[in-house]
């Protein structure tokens, strides 16, 4: 399907030794963190990610098998890569998850974590942890019913907060809670948001909506920016201390006296592009080097076709070396590069989507 517009094709590069130089690209950046999308479907339809009545879904037989994902993760640590993130669409509707997960636990990994919706995680927390699970962030952009509803247009907000305290009793080694902030339909709860995560011992990071594939509905006027969210916990409680240390981390974190934690995952306003160390791959197996990337490599075709796994690492080390993008910085200087992803190209390439390509 639309292979055209994906497959970054060409010769097979030059092998490189198992003991070779790990990778970094173009801007100086390595690749240390692999987002895996296991999934493109999901049980909700939030209005800043699917908010259409009908999406082109992937084709079942291109969906990786987690044997097939597994041989992939192994040659992804051998060009640098320590952390893998489990997505979606909602990565739980994959069928036995806790399989790839112990997998995944033989791997030569810093850290396994997952990004979830929460709907299915009260009878996955303790299967997912006792495999290896090392983190979970749950998406939580609400605790009211209604606006739950509305958002994501399914009345499952209960069942979601029975999943967070599972997952907060279940022993990860740190429970996160997302919340895209949209103006005037979720930017009165951000004090709520972090007092909930406080009394469960999580952090509430909150991300500026972003104009990605599949943000149909996406307008500047909606967007809460940093400085924004900033300002109104100056206002309310005074000092708000930057926390060092960021490193190549989405969200910038902050406390507020008294100790309390947040973060701000500012991809819209101050995005972050120059530290980013991480790539994605498809339910199907194509990788991407961007969140807001238009081509992929396909590396299904070459695991199908039989490519070694030395010549899988050598496409990845050379793909990685040519990786020049920085997306957002892109999109925040004006688009040109990247203008936005259309709905007809949404339609011909459901890789586009933000859905497809892990969140
Ligand atoms: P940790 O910091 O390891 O907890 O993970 P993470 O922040 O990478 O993962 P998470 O799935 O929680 O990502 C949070 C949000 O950050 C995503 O849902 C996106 O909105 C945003 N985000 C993640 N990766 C990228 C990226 O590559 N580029 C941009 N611009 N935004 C991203
Ligand atoms: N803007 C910001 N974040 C988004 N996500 C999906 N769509 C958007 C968007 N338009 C992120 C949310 C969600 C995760 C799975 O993907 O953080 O929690
Ligand atoms: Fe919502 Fe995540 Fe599903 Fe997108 S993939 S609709 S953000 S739950």
């Amino acid at each position: 399907m639309a292979s055209s517009v994906l497959v970054n094709a060409g010769p097979a590069p030059a092998a490189i030794s198992p003991t070779a130089e790990l990778p970094v690209d173009r801007l100086g950046r390595p690749s240390r963190a692999l987002r895996v999308s296991v999934t493109d479907r999901c049980n909700l339809r939030c209005v800043y990610c699917m908010p259409e009545d009908r999406y082109a879904w992937l084709p079942r037989a291109g969906i990786l098998s987690f044997a097939e994902i597994d041989f992939l993760v192994e040659r992804f640590c051998e060009i640098g890569v320590e952390k893998v993130r489990l997505t979606g669409g909602e990565p739980l509707l994959r069928r036995d998850l806790p399989d790839l997960v112990r997998l995944l636990s033989a791997r030569r990994l810093r850290e396994r974590s997952l990004t979830t919706n929460g709907i299915l995680l009260a009878d996955l927390a303790w299967p997912l942890r006792a495999a290896g699970l090392d983190r979970v962030t749950v998406s939580l952009d609400t605790l009211r019913r209604d606006r739950f509803r509305a958002l994501t247009r399914e009345d499952r907000l209960a069942r979601v907060l029975t999943g967070v305290e599972a997952a907060a009793s279940a022993g990860f080694s740190g429970l996160k809670l997302d919340t895209v902030v949209l103006r005037g339909v979720n930017d009165d709860e951000l004090f709520d948001l972090v007092d909930f995560g406080k009394e469960l011992g999580a952090e509430v990071r909150f991300i500026e909506y972003m104009e990605v594939g599949g943000a149909t509905r996406w307008s500047m006027d909606q967007v809460v920016s940093r400085s924004e969210m900033l300002e109104r916990f100056r206002r309310r409680f005074g000092e708000v201390r930057p926390l060092p240390g960021r490193g190549a981390a989405t969200a910038e974190r902050f406390e507020l006296p008294g100790g309390t934690t947040f973060g701000i995952i500012a991809s819209t306003t101050a995005p972050f592009c120059r530290a980013c160390d991480r790539s994605r791959l498809t339910a199907d197996g194509v990788w991407y080097p961007c969140l807001h990337a238009r081509v992929g490599t396909d590396l299904r075709r070459r695991l199908r076709g039989g490519a070694t796994a030395e010549e899988l690492r050598a496409v990845l080390a050379s793909r990685w070396r040519d990786r020049t993008d920085r997306g957002a910085e892109e999109r925040l200087a004006g688009g040109v590069l990247t203008p936005p992803v259309l709905r007809a190209e949404l339609a011909a390439d459901p890789r586009l989507e933000m859905h497809t390509r892990g969140g």
